[in-house]
């Protein structure tokens, strides 16, 4: 049975179409598929892609802390993986431990910089401008209680250049956003990477470049394992 992905979004939902094409395919549906979009935003563009694909749409109610609400959907649904797009609240405590290891945040920067409760959006993009850093990129990691914490599971980079403004740095990572998270969830969902016992991630996802990459190389050595069977795949 193919894991089924909840993904939640505030916004447009960009990663969730790129999510849901990527999956979408005759191979891959067989490790996952989105079967929930839920926001918190009843006008989130994410909603309205959702519901052009057939897949369930909820617009939560996160009047409280949305525990009760977020829990309840999810856990109805049998929802074996959450994946946080563009989704802006932060998830209950409850709903972070009842899926331990099993949800995943993409966030537009190389965390841990650039992140943090209130770093969304163009912010994100206008800040790392600000601070002159000359690479920015996309992360995906696990969720813990924390805005943008929580162990990293892969990065990509991209280039700051010199005439960028937050809008044409955004586009660059959002292209990587795009290839990177479709990646990892795949990989998440076929247990090829998972969160270990103790909260370090193991395993190999693809890249966007199309090589492989450990999570968390143990070494130089393994590091240069994974550059030898890219390249002999032809990665
Ligand atoms: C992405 O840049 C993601 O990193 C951030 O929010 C944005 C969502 O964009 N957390 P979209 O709604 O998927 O287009």
């Amino acid at each position: 049975m193919p894991t089924r992905v909840a993904v939640l979004a505030s916004g447009a939902g960009s990663n969730l179409r790129a999510l849901h094409a990527y999956l979408d395919h005759a191979d891959r549906s067989r490790a996952a598929r989105v079967a929930l979009v839920a926001s918190d935003r009843a006008d989130a563009g994410a909603l309205d892609f959702a519901r052009t694909q057939g897949i369930e749409t909820r617009v939560l109610d996160v009047g409280d802390d949305g525990a009760e609400s977020l829990g309840t959907v999810l856990g109805q649904r049998d929802i074996g993986l959450i994946v946080l797009a563009g989704y802006l609240r932060l998830v209950p405590a409850e709903v972070v431990s009842e899926w331990h290891g099993r949800i995943v945040n993409l966030h537009p920067a190389l965390l841990p910089a650039f992140g943090g409760k209130g770093m969304y959006g163009e912010r994100v993009h206008h800040a790392v401008l600000a601070s002159g850093a000359r690479v920015s990129g996309a992360t995906v990691h696990f969720v813990d209680e924390h805005f943008d914490r929580g162990p990293i599971i892969a990065q990509w980079p991209v280039p700051v250049f010199a005439d960028d403004t937050p809008a044409t740095l955004a586009a660059r990572v959002s292209r990587v956003e795009h290839l990177l998270l479709p990646r990892v969830v795949e990989a998440i969902a076929t247990g090829r990477v998972r969160l270990g016992d103790d909260g370090r991630v193991r395993g190999a996802y693809q890249r966007p470049d199309g090589g492989w990459a450990f999570a968390l190389p143990a070494s130089e050595d393994e590091n240069a394992l994974a550059n030898e069977i890219s390249a002999a795949l032809g990665g």
